[in-house]
């Protein structure tokens, strides 16, 4: 029986992977050159030279060998076709924290391939959520076509997606009614917690937002002083709220996937 229009232009979202097929493949080529490097010098070479450098390369493809585990491990963990589905918690964990008023507009920072975005759309289907991502080489796959694909897949409607910066968003004072991100910021060199209030500046006043990212003192330095400054601005019910107390994943998992420190930060303008 054949498919409807409908139906066929309906094809699944694919929200690709926070792991970069890129990486595992560069970790990988790694492993093989380096250990192909101490093969061939232990063959051609004599001496401590010889010694010295293949064991420094075969030290290097033992590594990168792990890291390419440990890549395809973040994968798996990512997919959100695995077991583990953690990004798809991680979403819809952030998306929970948005209500906006029918004809609110909601901002994503740094959208990606578009997930959280269309998962605050879905819970908000009266309101309107723009997402703005650079899309560099750096998550190679992600791009505007992808999120406007995943959209309709998704049949949400009320969203649009644009080139964009998070240091300096291309939006007035005061545009959105709530604004989201996640594990944007800490991808950016700089005064994270200035690209944070950057975002913020496009929050109205009473508007909410969920921001979720890894906030350890070494990328943001100071977060408890920085929930205090935004108190003392005049915000209301900021909270910096641990999520890797079993919320989005374990201290275990945030441990072996270099995600300590992730945390959500919300409140009200
Ligand atoms: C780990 S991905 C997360 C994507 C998306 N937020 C999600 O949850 O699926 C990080 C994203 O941040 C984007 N990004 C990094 N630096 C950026 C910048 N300066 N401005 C806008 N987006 C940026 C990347 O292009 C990438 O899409």
């Amino acid at each position: 029986m054949g498919m409807n229009n409908e139906n066929a232009s309906r094809a699944r979202a694919d929200y690709r992977n926070w792991m970069p097929k890129g990486m595992v493949y560069t970790f990988l080529a790694g492993a093989i050159g380096c250990g192909a490097a101490a093969i061939l010098l232990g063959l051609v070479l004599n001496g401590t030279l010889k010694t010295v450098l293949t064991v420094a390369f075969a030290a290097l493809a033992v590594i990168l060998c792990g890291m390419t585990v440990w890549a395809l491990l973040m994968r798996r963990a990512f997919s959100y076709d695995g077991r583990r589905q953690m990004s798809r918690q991680i979403i819809e964990g952030t998306a929970a924290h948005v209500k906006l008023p029918a004809g609110g507009r909601c901002l994503d920072v740094g959208c990606g391939s578009g997930a959280l975005a269309i998962a605050v759309a879905k819970r908000n289907p009266k309101a309107e959520v723009v997402g703005i991502d650079r899309w560099g080489k750096e998550y190679a796959s992600f791009n505007k076509s992808l999120c406007e694909d995943n959209a309709r897949a998704e049949g949400v409607k009320r969203i649009s997606f644009q080139q964009g910066d998070a240091t300096h968003l291309g939006f007035s004072d005061e545009t959105f009614d709530a604004v989201v991100s996640n594990y944007v910021y800490h991808n950016i060199p700089g005064d994270r917690q200035q690209y944070l209030l950057e975002t913020l500046r496009t929050l109205k006043k009473g508007g909410s937002f969920a921001l979720h990212d890894i906030f350890s003192k070494s990328k943001y330095g100071d977060m408890q002083a920085f929930v205090t400054h935004l108190k003392d601005m005049g915000y209301q019910k900021v909270e910096l709220i641990d999520t890797t107390d079993g919320r989005f994943m374990t201290k275990f998992e945030a441990a072996w996937m270099g995600l300590s420190g992730s945390a959500l930060l919300t409140g009200i303008k």
